[in-house]
């Protein structure tokens, strides 16, 4: 499963696409694309990602609607516009590899009519973030505690406080990855 992050504004808000690229990537996105390229960005989040371990690709993209016109398999639009996702989810064919589109601030007709299905989560607005989540958890659960790959970094469960695991033999200060993940170079 693949994400397409359309209409990104670089420079205007660096916070909700960086969210979007953490949210894909906490829940088990390997790669997502990002339309228009912003290669600063990427860069910051996939070192974020080394981190935490896993593969995790940003793919800038020139033209998102092309992405979806060549995309292999089905393509999931995410919109407030489209079919109710539980209901949807009891009778949909998902061919291939699938990629899921979430929009920022405008998304052309033609995205609507390309898609394999426009998935609703509620039909109220709200954030491509959230939507996001709330697909990714259905359609791939949502992942338990777990040490990716490479990591060379856990945070472990804790009732208070901050539990976090050095898996390096260095004893550096651990960054803030928020901080670190949104804060220009
Ligand atoms: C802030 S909205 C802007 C939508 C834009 N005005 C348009 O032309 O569709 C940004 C993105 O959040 C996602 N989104 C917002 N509310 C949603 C909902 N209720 N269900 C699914 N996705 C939603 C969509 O992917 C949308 O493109």
């Amino acid at each position: 499963m693949e994400v397409l992050r359309l209409g990104h504004r670089p420079g205007r808000d660096p916070r909700l696409t960086t969210h979007v690229l953490l949210t894909a990537r906490a829940f088990g996105v390997e790669v997502v694309h990002l339309e228009p390229p912003d290669d600063a960005l990427a860069r910051r989040v996939v070192d974020l990602a080394r981190r935490f371990g896993g593969s995790f690709r940003v793919l800038g993209e020139r033209s998102g609607r092309k992405l979806i016109q060549d995309w292999p398999g089905s393509t999931l639009h995410l919109t407030m516009y489209g079919e109710d996702l539980d209901e949807l989810r009891t009778r949909w064919t998902l061919e291939g590899p699938v990629l899921v589109v979430v929009g920022g601030p405008k998304v052309s007709r033609e995205v609507y009519e390309r898609a394999t299905y426009n998935v609703a989560v509620t039909h109220q607005p709200h954030s491509e973030v959230a939507a996001l989540a709330i697909l990714l958890d259905r359609l791939l659960g949502t992942p338990q505690v777990e040490r990716r790959d490479g990591a060379r970094i856990q945070v472990l469960p804790a009732r208070r406080g901050k539990r976090v695991r050095d898996l390096t033999s260095s004893s550096r200060r651990l960054p803030d990855p928020y901080e670190e993940a949104e804060a220009p170079p």
